[in-house]
């Protein structure tokens, strides 16, 4: 059966020797509870944490290790191809080392070498192995070769360490591999790979005393959404996130800010050698002048005292202007209640980026929805309208435009 006409789509789930095996198990629940036949495929020494029983349980077909057993299905060649994604997850560095060296001693490396369809690595290890300059390198190799390898997480390890190295999120994991299997065969999957991008999303809150702030009804969903599907797209990631509560995307570095100037700082910091910078954060365009230390008391039979407001700065136009990296592109969304398109086309000049994603917001559209409908305004005057729906289609249909671009400036065009 072609692998379109299939009811479900096949995943591999290959899980390598790490303490993460056991967070498989919610990354495979997630995979085969939303419609996808997934075949489990351990190798020997992940069995030392999670036994070939909860494997085979869990996704209802049979957990093999070695390419010994049903020899007569061939299962080191049909289980790879028949993939329309394969996830290593956890990935252990031997596991990385094998697979860019195209070592197969095992049911899983052969199933990588036969993969022709996407494949995502999820490491999991301590620092130290995830810094060693081979592991990086088999990292390099991975990810040239087209392969999708999430960064991994900051935080607790095993035992007392922390540091880079912790296994992303599973409900993270499964968000990218939902994504990339949308995007369908491996070509059509990294094309950000090798780009660094910066997102900015959330609102800025600007602090009047210990207590209140000047704040923005922005959900951060957008901007989360244009991180992640850069992420899945093979891009490296800064999300610079203002106030929300979403959880951090895997593969995504994330950088927390409060105000507006702490915005400026983690987005030029980050900017430096970023391919794209996407500024999709609302920022506070006034901050009060003054910051009460103590909080601000009712005087009685006194009217309060006035805010006296000042300007922050115009982080896109700031960075539309100065490009510390040649060709990087800027793209700004503008948020407007009248007059959308005619303020957009004014105000894609006025910040001097390159794109403009404009769309109309108001008491019960966009701010803390899922979906979004815009107009992206272009400096070469061409307008694509992006219909009602998803965050993560505008965003997709965003990174389509900055890759266009990146693809227009290697040819010299
Ligand atoms: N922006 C910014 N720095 C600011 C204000 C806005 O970088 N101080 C960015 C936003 O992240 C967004 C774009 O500029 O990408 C447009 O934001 P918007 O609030 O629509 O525009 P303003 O410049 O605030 O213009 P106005 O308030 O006049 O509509």
């Amino acid at each position: 059966m072609d692998k379109q006409e299939r009811a479900k789509p096949r995943v591999v789930l290959g899980v390598s020797g790490g303490i993460a095996a056991y967070k498989a198990c919610e990354l495979l629940r997630r995979l085969t509870e939303s419609g996808h036949d997934v075949r489990v495929v351990p190798t020997a020494a992940s069995l030392n944490f999670v036994g070939e029983a909860t494997w085979s349980a869990l996704s209802g077909n049979p957990a093999t290790t070695e390419v010994w057993e049903s020899v007569h299905e061939v299962p080191h060649v049909r289980i790879g191809q028949g993939a329309d994604l394969v996830v290593v997850a956890p990935a252990t560095a031997d596991m990385l080392a094998k697979a860019a060296h195209g070592i197969a001693d095992d049911l899983l490396t052969n199933t990588l070498l036969t993969a022709r369809c996407p494949v995502v690595f999820a490491p999991a290890m301590h620092t130290e192995m995830w810094e060693n300059p081979a592991t990086q390198e088999n990292v390099a190799t991975l990810r040239r070769r087209g392969a999708l390898v999430i960064e991994p997480a900051v935080g607790r390890l095993t035992g007392v360490d922390t540091g880079k190295g912790r296994f992303p999120d599973p409900a993270q994991i499964f968000e990218l591999c939902r994504r990339v299997l949308a995007r369908g065969p491996r070509a059509a999957t990294a094309d950000l790979a090798g780009r660094h991008v910066v997102v900015s999303a959330g609102g800025t809150r600007e602090p009047l005393d210990p207590v209140r702030y000047l704040g923005n009804r922005s959900s951060g969903r957008q901007g989360y959404a244009l991180a992640a599907t850069a992420a899945a797209r093979g891009a490296r990631v800064t999300l610079v996130a203002g106030n929300t509560e979403l959880p951090d995307p895997a593969g995504v570095d994330v950088v927390r800010i409060g105000t507006a100037v702490q915005l400026r700082e983690a987005v030029l910091a980050a900017a430096g050698d970023a391919d794209a910078v996407v500024m999709a954060a609302a920022v506070a365009d006034f901050r009060p002048s003054e910051y009460a230390t103590g909080k601000i008391k009712k005087k009685d039979g006194q009217e309060p005292e006035p805010v006296t407001l000042v300007r922050n700065p115009d982080i896109l136009a700031e960075l539309s202007a100065d490009r510390p990296n040649r060709g990087q592109i800027v793209v700004g969304f503008a948020a407007e209640t009248d007059d959308v398109l005619a303020n957009g086309r004014t105000k894609l000049a006025r910040k001097g980026c390159d794109l403009l994603v404009v769309n109309e917001v108001g008491e019960h559209k966009t701010f803390g929805s899922a979906e979004n409908e815009a107009v992206i305004l272009a400096t070469d005057g061409s307008e694509t309208p992006v219909p009602h729906g998803p965050k993560e289609a505008l965003a997709d249909t965003v990174w389509d435009l900055v890759a266009g671009r990146f693809a227009a400036t290697a040819d010299g065009s």
